[in-house]
């Protein structure tokens, strides 16, 4: 059956501004009317997209949908050299490379060592908000001044990057995570991976002369050791982990920090009994997620999935925003209450790919959110709500600028 031949199908255009801006309504329509959804994509090629939490969990957990596309060996030997590094990084590798790359790069990424930084996340968000302080104008771009900038400087210092290089991280991340099913973007995603790998590759061989107490020196130990991580395999993991590391705690602190704007009374409980910023970060990641799908599975066999027929070789996409406000799963979930009890969201996903840097952004959401309101009590939008604009592409929901006052 031409699923697209039937009139009465909820049309969505995910690239769409008017979508983009006001997501919600579209994904409850979907959800009700057809939560495995065919689509289109700006390439031309079709998808489904799963909205409903159940389905998003079945997706996500079931081992015949895998994240490296199929005949990823063939296509491989025809890749440019830098798209072929990239190609080897922990979510588009085959699963028995997925489980050996995750057991070395877990070790970094225990809520244990993760909660050892701290005193230096704390440092960093004072010195961010003495220096917006300082200013002395009583305003601010929340995105630009204080979101942004913390988990980059955290995720360069755990790496051993050096600073001064994150604005040109920015504007290459910024062109790949946008150009993402965007083939108008294509040429310009393509050149700066070559700057990006070009990069990695000379700052990796500097640091092979001179091993430092870093994650990049003790992944270069581990790839000095033996077979376990190849070289390729190195330069994918801290492309991945810089590019994760930049866009998304970003917007867990902005969307975060919007939803308590929007909704004063909140915020107010929250600056009376500051106890309760942890499930506040839980129900800021449920309400608006900053990963608003997942990565694309690839379905390894003809299987069924709510009623709709899956073939193998197609791709899904899950809304991970979708599901976390799905009426089946949550009580009032399009209500923010930061004191939620039960709170089961898949922001950072679920089954083996799962966040791995779930510990930290969530160290960093509580510190940044905590931080802010505690110097910043009176801090509202120095704008209406309509006006924020948010980002283009389907991967991250944030928005561009967020002007605030204090
Ligand atoms: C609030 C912030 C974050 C959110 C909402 C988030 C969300 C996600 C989601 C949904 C996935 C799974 C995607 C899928 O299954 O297709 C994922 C995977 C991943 N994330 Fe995060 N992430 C965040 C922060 C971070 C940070 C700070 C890092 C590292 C510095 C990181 C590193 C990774 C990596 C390496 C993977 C791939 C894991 C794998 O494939 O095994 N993430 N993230």
């Amino acid at each position: 059956m031409n699923e697209n031949a039937n009139p009465t199908r909820p049309e969505v255009d995910f690239m769409d501004k008017a979508f983009i801006q006001q997501p919600f309504a579209a994904y409850e329509r979907l959800r009700e009317e057809e939560p495995v959804h065919r689509f289109l994509l700006p390439g031309g090629q079709f998808a489904w997209l799963v909205s409903r939490y159940e389905d998003a969990l079945k997706v996500l957990q079931d081992s015949r949908f895998v994240t490296n596309p199929p005949n990823a060996g063939n296509e491989e030997a025809s890749l440019p050299s830098h798209q072929e590094v990239i190609s080897r990084n922990l979510i588009s590798v085959g699963p028995e490379d997925h489980r050996r790359l995750r057991r070395l790069i877990q070790k970094a990424f225990t809520p244990r060592m993760i909660e050892g930084l701290r005193g230096r996340i704390e440092e960093i968000s004072e010195e961010l908000l003495d220096t917006i302080a300082g200013k002395g104008t009583r305003k601010m771009d929340l995105i630009e001044e204080y979101a942004f900038p913390l988990p980059i400087i955290v995720i360069c210092e755990m790496l051993g990057v050096p600073l001064e290089d994150q604005d040109r991280f920015r504007g290459w991340s910024d062109v790949i995570m946008e150009g993402f099913n965007n083939p108008e973007l294509d040429q310009a995603s393509d050149e700066v991976m070559k700057a990006f790998v070009d990069y990695l590759q000379e700052l990796i061989a500097e640091r092979r002369k001179h091993l430092q107490n870093d994650l990049i020196s003790s992944l270069i130990s581990v790839e000095e050791e033996g077979e376990a991580l190849t070289e390729q395999e190195l330069y994918a993991l801290v492309f991945v982990l810089i590019i994760a590391g930049h866009e998304t705690t970003v917007n867990l602190i902005g969307n975060g920090v919007l939803a308590l704007l929007e909704h004063p009374e909140q915020k107010q409980m929250l600056l009376a009994q500051p106890e309760f910023i942890q499930s506040a970060i839980e129900e800021m990641l449920r309400f608006n997620g900053p990963a608003e799908v997942s990565n694309i599975r690839w379905a390894t066999e003809d299987l069924e999935l709510d009623g709709k027929q899956i073939r193998q070789g197609d791709m899904l996409f899950v809304s991970l925003l979708s599901a976390n406000r799905d009426s089946l799963k949550f009580q009032e979930p399009d209500t923010f209450d930061i004191t939620r009890k039960v709170n089961d969201h898949i922001a950072f996903g679920k089954g083996v790919h799962y966040c791995l840097g779930a510990p930290l952004a969530r160290l960093e959401g509580e510190i940044a959110v905590s931080a802010l309101l505690r110097r910043m009590p009176d801090i509202r939008l120095e704008v209406e709500e309509e006006q924020l604009e948010w980002r283009p592409g389907m991967i991250i929901r944030g928005v561009k600028a967020f002007p605030v006052t204090f």
